[in-house]
């Protein structure tokens, strides 16, 4: 299948293309940035910014894809310092992906929502559908991301499918989400011996670790039409707080000294979130489970955290 992947430079983009490429999927790439190193290099590479609404258009017309993968975005914290650009990008960029989807005929785009679509003050865990009220620029993006999908495919037959990622967790570099202490606390413990902690050792929020999240995007993309109720889906694995990660480090990494000194700007998005997430439509309509859990991903993810550094 001919596929393109907007913003398969980030964290999440690259770690999918691997796992697209080894289906035997014809790739292609649309970034504001440059090819990662990490990036397979049989994806052909095309740069540009997708608030750029003539950029996209010639780009998916000349390519011609039968599936859109929508990553490119700007994360919650990063939204935060720069909320206008965050809505030009997460706002813009996703209506003109959609508009030329629809344009164009892309069969299906698939897009990355995100826990931040909650605010707070919801049950625990938040279902499926609950009334959206997010306090970040991100989050608002995000809403608007969904409901725009829902009507192009309501209205245009525009396929639109997506997944509401928790916070994710990779050997690979984050991007300036309000999740990426978990990581930190496993890529400084193991390299520098020591990690502040940009939230309090209570934070809790959704995690899920990056092979069940890619798992997640491919096995909604190829679930038969006729079985989806809904057009985005929660998707689940664990939540510990802030200490229970840094006890899974303490318990694999000798001697780790890990600390915390909240932000408050972090720590305020990530108090705006779900403490869990109700995952059971995703698990109903199709057949959704996650792998990994706490213990399994961080045994996992210190081995791949050492190879690198060998
Ligand atoms: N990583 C997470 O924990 C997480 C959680 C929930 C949802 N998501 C969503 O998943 C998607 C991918 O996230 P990620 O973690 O890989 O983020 P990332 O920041 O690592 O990657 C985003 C990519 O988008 C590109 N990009 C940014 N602005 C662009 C623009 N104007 N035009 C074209 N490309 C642009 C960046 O260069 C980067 O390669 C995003 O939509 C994000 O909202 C991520």
């Amino acid at each position: 299948m001919r596929i393109l992947v907007t913003g398969g430079g980030g964290q999440i983009g690259t770690e999918l293309l691997h796992v697209l490429a080894s289906q035997g999927h014809e790739l292609s790439v649309y970034d504001i940035a440059r090819r990662p190193s990490a990036a397979p290099g049989s994806a052909a590479w095309h740069r540009g910014d997708v608030s750029n609404r003539s950029e996209v258009f010639d780009v998916v017309q000349e390519l011609k894809p039968e599936v859109i993968y929508h990553l490119a975005a700007l994360l919650s914290a990063t939204g935060e310092t720069l909320p206008h650009r965050a809505y030009q990008v997460n706002m813009d960029g996703t209506h003109n992906v959609l508009e030329a989807a629809r344009t164009f005929g892309v069969r299906q785009v698939m897009f990355a929502s995100t826990i931040a679509v909650f605010g707070p003050h919801l049950p625990d865990p938040v279902p499926n559908e609950v009334s959206l009220r997010p306090t970040t620029m991100y989050g608002i993006t995000k809403v608007a991301g969904e409901m725009l999908g829902e009507y192009y495919d309501n209205t245009w037959g525009v396929d639109f499918r997506g997944v509401r990622f928790p916070g994710l967790i990779s050997a690979g570099e984050p991007g300036g989400g309000t999740t990426d202490y978990a990581l930190f606390m496993y890529v400084h413990g193991l390299r520098h011996g020591a990690y502040e902690c940009f939230v309090g050792p209570d934070s809790t929020v959704p995690m899920m670790y990056m092979p069940d999240a890619l798992r997640a995007l491919v096995e909604l993309s190829a679930a038969p039409k006729e079985k989806l109720k809904r057009h985005v889906y929660n998707i689940a694995a664990f939540s510990p707080t802030a200490d229970e990660f840094a006890d899974a480090v303490r318990a694999r990494v000798p001697n780790v000294q890990l600390t915390y000194n909240a932000d408050p700007m972090r720590q305020s998005i990530l108090d705006s979130w779900p403490a869990r997430v109700d995952d059971a439509a995703a698990r109903h309509d199709w057949g959704w489970k996650a792998q990994y859990t706490l213990d399994s991903m961080s045994d996992d993810l210190i081995a791949k955290i050492k190879a690198m550094d060998e």
